[in-house]
């Protein structure tokens, strides 16, 4: 019986420990992969830097990863890897949702990383080769937009 009890507070301890928070574990997977267009003056219709901005919109948050409609990335996956792939990771998607779920706790402000400096503007991609159906094409550069939703390959033999 106080073998049970044990079981159940350290059960707890660690239930406590486990809950992530905006600071320390939301704010940089949304750095890293949604502010680029989550932020004022970029494509997207909201930003995503702030607690205040996240935590409103926890819930659709959590739908949109799980469904990974966000970060939007056409490419289906198992057929290899792109250059600079979009994609989030099983875990940082399940943390998402734990955090949601949880009540999407603000957490520690000194954990709370800097969002990163982005540079704005058209940006040019590494030399690269993309998949197509029906075989590979080098290209020399993929030119982008500031979002990177209209991409332009440049191909190698021009
Ligand atoms: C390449 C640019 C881009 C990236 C990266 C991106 N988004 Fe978006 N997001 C958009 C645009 C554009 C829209 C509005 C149009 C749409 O809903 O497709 C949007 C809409 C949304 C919406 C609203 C969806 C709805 O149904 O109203 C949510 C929530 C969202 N994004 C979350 C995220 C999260 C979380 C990430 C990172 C994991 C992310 N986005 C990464 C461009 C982006």
């Amino acid at each position: 019986m106080k073998h049970s009890k044990i079981v159940v507070a350290l059960m707890a301890i660690k239930a406590f420990a486990a809950v992530p928070t905006f600071n320390s574990d939301i704010a940089p997977i949304l750095y890293e992969h949604c502010i680029q267009c989550h932020r004022p003056g970029q494509v997207a219709p909201f930003a995503l830097l702030t607690y205040q901005d996240v935590a409103k919109r926890v819930g659709l948050i959590a739908t949109v990863t799980q469904k990974r409609l966000m970060p939007p990335w056409k490419a289906v996956a198992g057929y290899g890897h792109f250059l600079d792939e979009r994609r989030l990771s099983g875990k940082q998607i399940d943390l998402i949702r734990q955090w949601a779920e949880s009540g999407a706790a603000e957490g520690d402000p000194r954990q709370k990383p800097s969002p990163p400096q982005l540079k704005t503007g058209r940006r040019v991609h590494r030399r690269g080769s993309l998949l197509r159906p029906g075989g590979r094409t080098r290209y020399r550069a993929v030119l982008c937009g500031p979002a990177r939703l209209q991409c332009r390959a440049v191909r190698q033999d021009r």
